[in-house]
């Protein structure tokens, strides 16, 4: 397949925070059009991957394309500039402020046409218009996760990252999420997904990669994961 296929192309990437190896020799793709879910345990590395793709961790070697641009010290404005957006693991909203200013802030690297972008936000989230005065604080924990991925969207990014978005979320909730995501990648973003609700990162998925600590053990399609024995048993209790 062509290079340019892969809207973001890791290559033996390794971080260390002090003696603290957290990855070590990755290498990872993720195809236009694709949702691809990094699994792992905690401490595996799922957020050292993200938060490097995004500017904020400086490798210790490797090498990262996005949208076939090395992007190695490329700092995270201009990669969010470019077209890439990191909903951080905990959600991270601004809590004492509202929820239309929080998305203001999401649009604040690129703040042309932020009326039409806020307009659209709330049409996909319905939720959140009717809710646009209200202190994000006071959001309930799923409500409060769609702001973090609508605050994504006021980016314009076509790559998007989300860090376990399911933590701390009730399971009918979860589904929720899990489908603004689906119906998200329909419209064309392309999702790094972290996720330990493992099963139900895989049935949305395209691919996905184990991570243990620190190195990635296997990949495949997300159905060959789900039917992986040594899957089945670390991550789906099975
Ligand atoms: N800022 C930091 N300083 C020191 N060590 C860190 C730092 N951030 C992460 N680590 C270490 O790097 C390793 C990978 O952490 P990381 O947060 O990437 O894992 P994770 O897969 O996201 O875990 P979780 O599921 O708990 O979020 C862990 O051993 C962690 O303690
Ligand atoms: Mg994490």
């Amino acid at each position: 397949m062509a290079q340019n296929d892969s809207i973001l192309k890791i290559n033996n990437l390794s971080v260390a925070y002090g003696h603290v190896q957290a990855l070590n020799d990755i290498s990872l793709d993720v195809k236009r059009g694709e949702i691809v879910v990094l699994v792992g345990a905690n401490g595996a590395g799922k957020t050292s991957i993200m938060e490097t793709v995004l500017g904020a961790n400086v490798p210790v070697s490797g090498d990262i394309e996005f949208k076939g641009m090395h992007i190695g010290g490329v700092p995270v404005d201009k990669n969010v500039r470019n077209g890439m957006f990191l909903v951080p693991e905990g959600r991270g909203v601004f809590s004492s402020m509202t929820v239309m200013d929080n998305l203001l802030l999401g649009a604040h690297h690129n703040l042309k046409n932020s009326t039409e972008k806020l307009e659209l936000v709330f049409e996909s989230f319905p939720v959140l218009g009717e809710r646009r005065t209200q202190v994000a604080g006071t959001l309930s924990g799923g409500e409060r996760q769609m702001l973090a991925i609508a605050r994504a969207l006021m980016s314009s990014p076509e790559m998007i990252m989300v860090d376990e978005p399911s933590i701390g979320l009730a399971p009918i909730i979860v589904n929720d999420i899990f489908e603004i995501l689906v119906n998200l990648n329909k419209e064309g973003y392309s999702i790094l997904l972290s996720e330990q609700n493992v099963y139900k990162a895989l049935k949305i998925a395209h691919r996905g990669y184990v991570l243990e600590t620190g190195k990635i053990t296997k990949s495949g399609t997300a159905e060959e994961l789900l039917n992986d024995e040594a899957v089945r048993e670390a991550y789906l209790g099975a």
